[in-house]
């Protein structure tokens, strides 16, 4: 791989229980990301996910969204503290903030969220029980690049889990999960590579 000698640097946004960010964790002790995961930051201080951090060894901070006047602000401090830890990717997992134009700017490009619905379809929040609400038989999840608006960004990748006729929104949301869970390092691993090349709304992933 030819940028095998530049290491990259993930940070991962939270605000609870992190099971993405374990499968992430996950993924990168065992080998299938080949990056350091180099800080996880929760605007949540009881989010179980910096524990699953400190546990591997990373970085783990609380960033107090009360400590700051406003959003823009306490996304300045954000990226700061992102900036200064090198950061070339950033994951947001189960990050419940609203990302301001300025921090998506900073890190133009470089911002992937997870998101337990077939985007463009269920955007926002509390999209499984929309979904089955709505009757859909096919649900799923998508790996997307973050722009300014709400799940909106280009799509890299997605996987589809049908709707049982027995599903209610935890089993649905548990056949949803995991799924994310297999995608979102294929999705990173792919970007740390160099293989994702995006042309306008579309996203190409270059094979291995
Ligand atoms: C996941 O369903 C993800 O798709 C959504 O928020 C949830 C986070 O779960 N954006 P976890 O904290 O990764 O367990």
């Amino acid at each position: 791989m030819s940028q095998a000698n530049s290491k990259k640097n993930i940070a991962v946004l939270i605000s609870g229980r992190g099971s993405n960010l374990q499968a992430i964790i996950d993924a990168v002790e065992g080998g299938a990301i080949s990056a350091s995961l180099r800080v996880v930051v929760s605007n949540v201080q009881s989010a179980h996910g910096l524990e699953r951090a400190r546990k591997h060894g990373s970085e783990a901070v609380f960033l107090d969204p009360k400590a700051y006047p406003a959003r823009m602000e306490f996304d300045a401090a954000l990226v700061d503290l992102l900036k200064s830890r090198e950061t070339d990717l950033v994951c947001l997992a189960g990050y419940m903030r609203i990302l301001s134009p300025g921090f998506i700017r900073s890190f133009s490009g470089r911002i992937m969220n997870i998101h337990p619905a077939l985007l463009p379809a269920f955007p926002g929040l509390d999209v499984q029980k929309k979904a089955l609400e709505h009757g859909v038989k096919f649900s799923g999840c998508t790996v997307h690049f973050v722009d300014e608006g709400v799940d909106t960004g280009p799509i890299i990748m997605q996987s589809v889990v049908p709707v049982l006729d027995g599903d209610d929104v935890e089993t649905l949301s548990a056949r949803i999960l995991k799924e994310e869970h297999r995608i979102y390092p294929l999705a990173i691993q792919a970007f740390v590579e160099g293989r994702v090349k995006v042309e306008g709304r579309r996203v190409r992933i270059l094979k291995t």
